[in-house]
């Protein structure tokens, strides 16, 4: 049996090796490494699949969130709403910014922004709010929306592990990252779309947006040594965005590659005691950028990572701290379900790769730790 990892990229480029090694050495014989036709070809193609007006490619899913809020150009001081329960690039960017995180509570079921308790956060200096469409699913963006617009705030949609992700309810449909103001996305390596090293996207259907998103990204020039911005040095590589456009076309396989994975897993674990499967939302698709379950309390948790590392099966917890508890972002507030979660969740090995071999490997241990235990 192959090695388990939590993500098979290795896996996946033997599947896919033909078309990349084509792609890279076009790139390398044309020679156009900065801002080169993949780059467009690849915007495009992203825009036409998700029905966005607008894609820029840039560095990395921080970079494309810290440019998002440079283009909307916030005064010091602004409150963004977002998740405590998440990934530190959004509130990193925040703080670098100087605006300020309030953090919100996230569902304990679906480990998303709990959109009903968000009204209760606004205050007059409320500029934005910032959803994290976590794990693979969307927040409630219907309610969202209209939220945001009753208060006039700005919503940037952090689609980093949600590339794909569809909401859909009777009066609105969206892909993730296309619902907002601003839509970002990360091609960090082990996202559900990866490029070979960093890479990220913004998403707009605002053509202002759009021209000054793609300006920061590039200096705040729009011709060349005229800096009418401050901007940064943010450009999605030539070859990245060849390597995203040779795998962009087996994206819907591998989502549904990792929804047959997580179906499975569901089956299994609705059978053992003291683990709880991910719950879906109503509203949105799940691209199981992560599966993750959640334990009965922290001990078990961490003694069940044990266990599987024990049997060569990695797993990984995120995340282990919320975000108000973080040295850097320090919080006094009240976020019960998001330091409950902390302590208790754990992500399984998920991919298009992961055999049901290796996934029958994965379910007999964790079946073998819960009857030891017992
Ligand atoms: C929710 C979320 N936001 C933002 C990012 C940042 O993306 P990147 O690593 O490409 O900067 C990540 C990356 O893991 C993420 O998971």
């Amino acid at each position: 049996m192959r090695n388990i990892q939590m993500v098979d990229l290795q896996g996946q480029y033997a599947r896919l090796s033909v078309e990349i090694d084509e792609a890279i050495k076009r790139v390398l014989l044309g020679a156009d490494f900065i801002q080169g036709g993949a780059v467009r070809r690849l915007e495009d193609a992203i825009s036409a699949r998700y029905e966005v007006k607008h894609v820029i490619g840039c560095a990395n899913g921080t970079d494309a969130l810290q440019l998002a809020f440079m283009a909307l150009d916030l005064p010091p001081g602004s409150e963004v709403i977002t998740p405590a329960f998440s990934y530190a690039a959004l509130t990193e960017v925040l703080l670098l910014l100087g605006l300020k995180p309030v953090f919100a509570e996230v569902d304990a079921s679906t480990f998303l922004m709990d959109v009903a308790a968000l009204e209760g956060l606004i205050t007059e200096n409320t500029k934005a709010i910032a959803p994290v469409h976590l794990y693979g699913q969307m927040v409630s963006m219907e309610p969202l929306m209209a939220l945001a617009k009753r208060h006039n705030l700005y919503v940037v949609e952090d689609a980093a592990q949600a590339i794909g992700s569809q909401y859909c309810t009777p009066n609105e449909h969206g892909f993730a990252g296309t619902m907002g103001h601003i839509g970002t996305t990360s091609f960090f390596p082990s996202k559900n779309l990866g490029c070979y090293g960093d890479g990220g996207a913004m998403f707009t259907n605002d053509d202002a947006l759009a021209k000054k998103l793609r300006q920061l990204a590039n200096h705040g020039q729009t011709v060349k040594y005229q800096h009418d911005l401050v901007g940064m040095n943010s450009r999605l590589d030539t070859l990245q965005a060849a390597v995203l456009l040779a795998k962009l076309p087996h994206l819907l396989e591998f989502e549904k590659q990792r929804r047959a994975v997580a179906a499975r897993y569901d089956v299994a674990l609705a059978e053992i005691s003291g683990l709880e499967a991910p719950q879906r939302t109503i509203d949105s698709s799940h691209v199981f950028h992560q599966y993750t379950l959640k334990c009965e309390s922290e001990a078990m948790r961490n003694a069940l990572k044990k266990h599987l590392m024990d049997c060569g099966i990695p797993s990984m917890i995120y995340y282990p701290i919320p975000l108000h508890q973080q040295t850097a972002y320090k919080q006094v507030v009240n976020l019960p379900v998001s330091e409950d979660l902390c302590g208790r969740v754990l992500s399984l090995p998920i991919c298009s790769e992961l055999s049901a071999e290796q996934q029958d490997y994965i379910i007999n241990n964790i079946r073998n730790f819960i009857q030891k235990s017992q």
